[in-house]
């Protein structure tokens, strides 16, 4: 793997990789919205376009200045998307011609089911509760209308009790998904987020460990290209 780097594996690849959380407005004010940092996803558009990878980069909120190597980057086109539904709308037109799809996005799995013309009040008695619906999968639809050869790739944040369980998590959502590879990580009140390290290991075909990765993002995202690149074949 360490081979690879610094080389142009990746030379003319189409990719589209989604990073950053969505936020789902309630009112003018507010949103519901997650704590993902979006450094993960940008470090894999990284990786990939300065191995010769053609990457469109769908970028949903992200932390400061977390775009800013990317948006020098003269192999990275960036767009933006807000929500879910614009995410969705986003990542379905770009991925007409990708050869691979990267969907590290946090994605909220629900949204309010009105959104407010004007700021919701306590006065009102609405804020006491919150009806939600929920969004679609995106990655699961992208999957699902995919063309020959394109590899799918999703991403997953687990809190679990330990490995075996969070393994399992995976691989079950890994099958529900019919994704070809699935990143698995562990979360917590304390790591994963805002880190600059990351710890991943890479689900495949009949639940098979691909790659157990550990390090910078970066790093990380350089060996689940590998995973990728050899899926390419
Ligand atoms: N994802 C998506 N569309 C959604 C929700 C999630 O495309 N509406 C994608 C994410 O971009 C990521 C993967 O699915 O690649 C991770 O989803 P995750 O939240 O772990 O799975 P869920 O099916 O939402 O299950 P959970 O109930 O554990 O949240
Ligand atoms: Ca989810």
């Amino acid at each position: 793997a360490l081979a690879l780097r610094g080389e142009r594996d990746l030379d003319g690849l189409r990719v589209a990789v989604s990073a950053g959380g969505t936020r789902e407005p309630l009112d003018p004010v507010r949103y519901l919205g997650n704590r993902s940092s979006g450094r993960q996803g940008v470090a894999l558009a990284l990786a990939a376009a300065d191995r010769g990878a053609e990457v469109v980069l769908v970028a949903a909120h992200l932390d400061d200045g977390v775009l800013a190597d990317a948006a020098r980057h003269p192999l990275i086109r960036i767009e933006r998307a807000g929500t879910a539904a614009e995410l969705g709308l986003a990542m379905r037109a770009v991925s007409e011609d990708a050869a691979v799809i990267v969907m590290a996005a946090a994605v909220a799995d629900y949204r309010p089911a009105e959104v407010a013309e004007g700021k919701l009040t306590k006065e009102s008695g609405v804020l006491e509760s919150i009806d939600l619906v929920q969004n679609e999968d995106i990655v699961a639809s992208l999957a699902a209308r995919r063309h020959p050869g394109q590899v799918v790739v999703a991403f997953a944040a687990e809190t679990p009790q330990d490995e075996a369980e969070m393994l399992a998590r995976a691989r079950r959502k890994r099958e529900r998904k019919g994704v070809d590879l699935l990143v698995v990580n562990e979360v917590g009140w304390d790591r994963g987020f805002e880190m600059a390290e990351n710890t991943v290991q890479v689900i495949g075909e009949g639940g098979a460990v691909r790659a157990r990765a550990s390090g910078s993002k970066r790093s990380v995202a350089d060996d689940i290209w590998d995973v990728i690149a050899a899926d390419l074949g």
